[in-house]
């Protein structure tokens, strides 16, 4: 761990004077550089007013989607920005023109809203929608596609990093099975992007998403699509707007990149943010980022597994910043509620979150700690201790 730089990026993130946050993987904490491009669009717009502001800002706007291009290995204009994860998945499984019959194959870490999304496009358009098998770790199988795989495979949708724990699923084997495939390849990187680095060549993706509050340190609502260019002309959006299906020579027709896919009223300040938060873990770099969140997780998951009643869950050889637990006798959601009370932030997950993964592994509840790459060895012991204090005295017993 580089101290010094580990001193810099907590002197830059103000929110750490008043919280020990250990829920990135819910949402980050915003580093200053981000804040201040936030508030300063903010303010152009209450001094100018919205229109005027947004225009004095077009080029720097242009900008960002450059800086999230090159966040994931692609081309300016196949990515789009969004208000968040879950509505760019949404906006972008409705574009795609069902057949009665089409397969969706899945894994069993999928995120609830897409879920919930593909139970009614199954219902609808007489979809068939399967779960791919598990390997022993948990992670999705890449040599079952061989035996499914067929023309009626439509989509394939991966959650690399699931919310409930520190799996990290096989995004790229997976990409390179399905090559030459009919099928759309969508990966779920809500968890992954600022987190590990992303190449979508390399993940031989067709469709991307992200958040941008997780863990690249965007303000909330804001988050990221990637559309390949080769599979554009098959996805027709649901809806669109005067910027992304302008009129021309007597007819409405769709823009030509991945903007099609954006709302027009997506607030400038959020993008410019979002790109301020992209440059910022570029400069960092990918590689540095991945480094310091292993060591982090790794230290917690070793830490928490000598407490008395903790019990580790998280599954997958190849771990994420996302550590999942349980203490006996202490619901997760209690916990939160307790650490919470001393400023101390973790996530709980119920089954809501990720049913068919909780569900297959009989898991009702899951206290989730995920850190960051500024995390640091001080916050672990404040959390360390603060649970130790809480199973002893059996607070909630
Ligand atoms: C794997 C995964 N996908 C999607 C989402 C939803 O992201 P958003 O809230 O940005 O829509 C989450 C949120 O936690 C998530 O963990």
């Amino acid at each position: 761990m580089n101290r010094p730089a580990l001193a810099h990026w907590r002197a830059q993130t103000p929110g750490l004077q008043h919280v020990c946050h250990f829920n990135h993987a819910g949402s980050s904490l915003m580093p200053q550089p981000v804040l201040d491009v936030l508030q300063a669009q903010w303010q152009r717009e209450a001094e100018r007013g919205g229109m005027e502001a947004a225009a004095s800002v077009a080029s720097a706007v242009d900008a960002t989607y450059q800086d999230a291009a090159r966040l994931l290995g692609a081309q300016p204009d196949e990515v789009a920005f969004s208000t968040g994860a879950g509505a760019a998945w949404g906006r972008l499984v409705a574009s795609i023109r069902w057949q009665a019959g089409d397969r969706i194959l899945i894994g069993r870490q999928e995120w609830a809203s897409n879920l919930a999304l593909l139970q009614d496009l199954s219902q609808r358009h007489g979809l068939s929608l399967e779960v791919l098998p598990s390997r022993d770790d948990g992670s999705v199988d890449p040599d079952a596609l061989s035996t499914v795989l067929d023309d009626r495979v439509r989509l394939v949708s991966l959650t690399w990093l699931p919310a409930n724990g520190g799996l990290i699923n096989p995004a790229a084997e997976i990409g390179q099975r399905l090559r030459g495939s009919r099928a759309l390849y969508l990966i779920d990187a809500a968890q992954a992007v600022g987190q590990l680095p992303v190449d979508v060549n390399e993940l031989q993706c067709d469709l991307l998403v992200a958040a941008g509050r997780k863990y690249l340190r965007g303000p909330r609502g804001s988050g990221l699509l990637y559309v390949r260019r080769e599979r554009l002309a098959e996805l027709t959006p649901p809806y669109g707007n005067v910027q992304t299906q302008p009129w021309r020579e007597g007819r409405f027709d769709w823009i030509d990149s991945a903007r099609r896919f954006e709302d027009a009223e997506l607030a400038p300040a959020i993008k410019l943010a979002l790109g301020e938060a992209i440059r910022y873990a570029l400069d960092i770099g990918l590689d540095t980022i991945l480094l310091c969140i292993d060591q982090q997780a790794q230290a917690l998951r070793q830490r928490l597994a000598t407490l008395p009643g903790v019990t580790v869950h998280d599954l997958g050889l190849q771990r994420s910043g996302l550590v999942s637990f349980t203490v006996d006798s202490l619901p997760a959601s209690v916990l939160q509620q307790r650490l919470r009370q001393q400023g101390i932030h973790i996530g709980a997950n119920g089954v809501a979150y990720t049913p068919l993964d909780m569900q297959a592994r009989g898991l009702h509840e899951l206290a989730r700690a995920s850190v960051s790459y500024y995390s640091s060895d001080e916050e672990q012991h404040q959390l360390y201790h603060a649970i130790h204090a809480l199973i002893p005295q059996g607070e909630y017993l």
